[in-house]
């Protein structure tokens, strides 16, 4: 199959959506690889580790497009890529649609097949979302960590203490993929962390994984007005798919908490978990409300693109080769994980959650 791999033209976007090992594994299986100039040189690959790799590099997006069979991106098509996509070409990107109906428009009227990596299902689980999550719940302490400190306007506290002085204390509500990372990483760097579900069953499994620096509870608005006085920087991790984020904190419990302590919202981008969360971006992540900071970046992964793509590659890597080697549509035939990424084949819906959300 032919394979192309433009560069990612969405604001703020760095990610690459094939690495060169990518290329290389998918030289060896038969496979044909265009990239376009400087796809990955955000992610830190150079065109020479490409072409080293074995695909051949092209200058424009458009030849990229005219080329391919199948489209690996990361980022959904924008309006400017809409007219380079062909009928029965292949497009294997996030997408998610449910929040853009322009582009699913776009992608109806092109006749393309787009297979999403965000409705990829396995089990129960979303193993092309869940990298991503990995990504933000280790960078929410990174970033709070950082905004406790009292030059960037937090109560200046260093998350692990030091000999002879008590570290600070981190609640992490929801304990999900992101909760756990951002959970292990506070207690790496010797925070006492607390961590809250409501799912009796998961707080058992994190009690059984956890470091001894990690207490479960389970989550209530009681338990947490109890811990906030207490609390120098509290993560918001929670989900309940399908449905707007509940707000765990509201304005009135921001009182209970000391001045220049910190929230982080990761769940800004449905909607986010605290009363006063509004979407920020990297160039200003954060802003104060009542004396408290909240951080409440939607992009956070983005942050980092060299880990990210290597994240997220690690994951799609394995679908990309299933769909080259066989088809979309053998490949979705024989995998049910791939089938339900299908979301738009030759003008038609195919996703039920899309289908419903737009009465198509
Ligand atoms: N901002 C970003 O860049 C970014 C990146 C990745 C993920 N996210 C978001 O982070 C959020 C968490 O993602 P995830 O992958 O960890 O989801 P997940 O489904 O793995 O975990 C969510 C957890 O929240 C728990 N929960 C539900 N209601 C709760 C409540 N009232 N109190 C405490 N816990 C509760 C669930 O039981 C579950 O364990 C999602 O909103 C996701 O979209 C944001």
């Amino acid at each position: 199959m032919i394979i192309g791999v433009p560069k990612e033209i969405k604001n703020n976007e760095n990610r690459v959506a094939l690495t060169p090992a990518g290329v290389q594994t998918m030289a060896k299986n038969g496979h044909t690889v265009y990239v376009e100039t400087n796809a990955g040189l955000n992610s830190g690959f150079s065109n020479e580790e490409y072409i080293q790799a074995g695909a051949s590099v092209l200058e424009t997006a458009k030849e990229v497009f005219d080329i391919a069979e199948m489209i690996m991106k990361v980022k959904e098509p924008i309006e400017q890529e809409y007219d380079l996509i062909r009928p029965n070409q292949l497009l294997f990107t996030y997408f998610h649609f449910a929040s853009n109906k322009p582009l699913l428009d776009a992608m109806i009227k092109s006749k393309a097949v787009c297979l999403a990596y965000e409705t990829v299902e396995t089990h129960n689980t979303l193993p092309l979302l869940i990298p991503m999550s990995e990504v933000a719940g280790r960078m929410s302490i990174q970033e709070g960590a950082k905004y406790l400190e009292k030059p960037k306007g937090g109560k200046g506290i260093l998350l692990g203490g030091v000999p002879g002085v008590k570290p600070a204390h981190v609640l992490v509500l929801g304990g999900g993929v992101v909760g756990t990372q951002a959970a292990l990483m506070a207690a790496g760097l010797g925070a006492h962390v607390t961590i809250m579900d409501i799912s009796l069953p998961r707080l058992r499994y994190l009690s059984e994984i956890m470091p001894a620096n990690v207490d479960t509870v389970m989550s209530s608005q009681y338990n947490i007005e109890q811990l906030l006085p207490h609390t120098d920087l509290v993560i918001g991790a929670v989900l309940i798919p399908g449905a707007k984020t509940p707000y765990l904190i509201n304005r009135e419990m921001l009182k209970r908490m000391q001045p220049g302590s910190v929230l982080v919202d990761v769940a800004i981008d449905q909607g986010g978990c605290f009363e006063t969360s509004q979407p920020t971006t990297h160039t200003k992540p954060v802003y104060e409300v009542d004396g408290i900071l909240h951080y409440c970046v939607a992009n956070i992964p983005g942050a980092v693109p060299c880990t990210s793509t290597l994240a997220l590659t690690n994951a799609t890597l394995p679908y990309a080769v299933k769909l080259a080697n066989l088809g979309w549509k053998k490949a979705c035939e024989k995998y049910d994980d791939l089938k339900k990424g299908l979301n738009v084949v030759d003008g038609k819906v195919v996703c039920p959650a899309v289908a419903e959300t737009f009465g198509l």
